[in-house]
């Protein structure tokens, strides 16, 4: 009879410790499946991290690529709220570098040139004159090593790549590993490690295109945004700062305090009329404080509110202006004219060639080490 007992006890603690096990497992969790195989032949996977509160964000193993993120509105509702494809097949070939992670450079270099220790390095001229988000083939296009980790509060992708020497024209062997975190807190964690074996740059960043009303409005031109930056870089006719430091100060260029995206960007102003909208890099302030309070985006439709944190020195402010309905989007209809926004944080624009912007080398032996955090709430 007590053995029994004891057995009966023995198989009741298991089993409660297996529904915790369970409820832990459908709390924070990843599935992967797969999603496409590439023009080459190479497959490609999906990562779908969950977190406790609903909070879905999807990866894919090609360009480390954000597919779906979906976060609360202010009624509870988790809806996706970034840019993207259904399909491979247009992320390969269409991509306005939607959800992608960016390298080796991420922005514009100046004619595609840069000089290291009297050496002159020759990139890929895909944008116009210029080199832009690290050439024909960069890390957007690339396939990724992935390993996953889930712990009892979130729940990580560790994805890796090798970019060899000479790639895309950049110097030395560079070993990149990027970490996405889903925490509980509803944070999206991006953490960028590399090293090199000779000296070279390094610019990573994350091109994803938000419109937080999940595509309840068509245009972002609703949005308010905050940029913690007393100035930004003014740009020449193809994007590349002049290397003038602005104030912001009474140009519509100032978002210190919350301001709707298109209250000033059809103004006639030179640097509006360059960047046709907003596609410029603001000087974030408190760049000595690590990971700080960088940007933030609000839709008062929905409630979202999405706020950056950041250790960079720059953000890329970009209203999606080159959106022209081309694009067919995940949900079936097409993205429109500045139909998204991209908060990308980043060293400047063109820092190879700018003596009096913050070095973006990377020697061998150096470690570079960035993160920034993307998390959501709604009010
Ligand atoms: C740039 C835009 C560019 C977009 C897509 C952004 O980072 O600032 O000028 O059109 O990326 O390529």
């Amino acid at each position: 009879m007590k053995n029994i007992f004891l057995l009966l006890l023995t198989l009741s603690i298991i089993s409660c410790e297996n529904i915790k096990k369970k409820e832990n497992m459908s709390l924070v969790n990843v599935n992967k499946e797969f999603f496409g195989k590439t023009s080459d032949g190479a497959n490609v996977d999906q990562y779908t991290l969950k977190n406790s509160n609903g909070m879905e964000v999807s990866v894919i193993s090609f360009g480390g690529i954000i597919t779906s993120l979906k976060a609360k509105d202010r009624d509870g509702k988790n809806e996706d709220v970034v840019l993207g494809f259904d399909n491979l097949g247009d992320y390969e070939n269409k991509s306005p570098y939607f959800g992608a992670l960016i390298g080796r450079y991420g922005n514009r270099i100046k004619e595609g040139k840069f000089s290291l220790d009297g050496v002159e390095y020759k990139l890929a001229k895909n944008n116009g004159e210029n080199h832009l988000h690290g050439g024909l083939k960069g890390f957007d296009k690339v396939i990724w090593d992935v390993e996953v980790e889930v712990n009892k509060s979130s729940a990580s992708l560790m994805l890796r790549y090798t970019s060899v020497d000479t790639e895309e024209g950049y110097p030395g062997n560079l070993g990149v590993k990027v970490t996405y975190t889903l925490t509980n807190e509803d944070e999206l964690k991006v953490k960028y490690e590399a090293e090199t074996d000779k000296k070279t740059i390094v610019n990573l960043t994350q091109h994803s295109y938000f419109n937080l009303s999940a595509g309840l409005r068509k245009d972002i031109l609703g949005h308010e945004i905050t940029i913690d930056a007393d100035y930004f870089l003014p740009v020449d006719m193809t994007l590349i700062p002049t290397g003038e430091i602005r104030e912001v100060v009474q140009t519509p260029f100032d978002f210190r305090e919350f301001k709707v995206v298109g209250d000033d960007i059809d103004l006639d102003d030179t640097q509006i009329t360059y960047g046709n909208g907003y596609d410029h890099c603001w000087v974030l302030n408190n760049q000595d404080e690590g990971v700080r309070f960088v940007a933030s985006a609000y839709d008062p439709l929905s409630g979202r509110l999405l706020e950056v944190f950041s250790d960079q020195p720059g953000i890329q402010f970009y209203s999606g202006n080159f959106l022209d309905g081309t694009l067919q989007s995940k949900e079936g209809g097409n993205y429109e004219f500045r139909s998204g926004f991209c908060l990308e944080t980043q060293h400047y624009p063109n820092s190879p060639n700018q003596e009096n912007f913050p070095s973006v080398i990377l020697n061998p032996g150096e470690k570079y080490n960035s993160e920034t955090i993307f998390k959501f709430s709604s009010r």
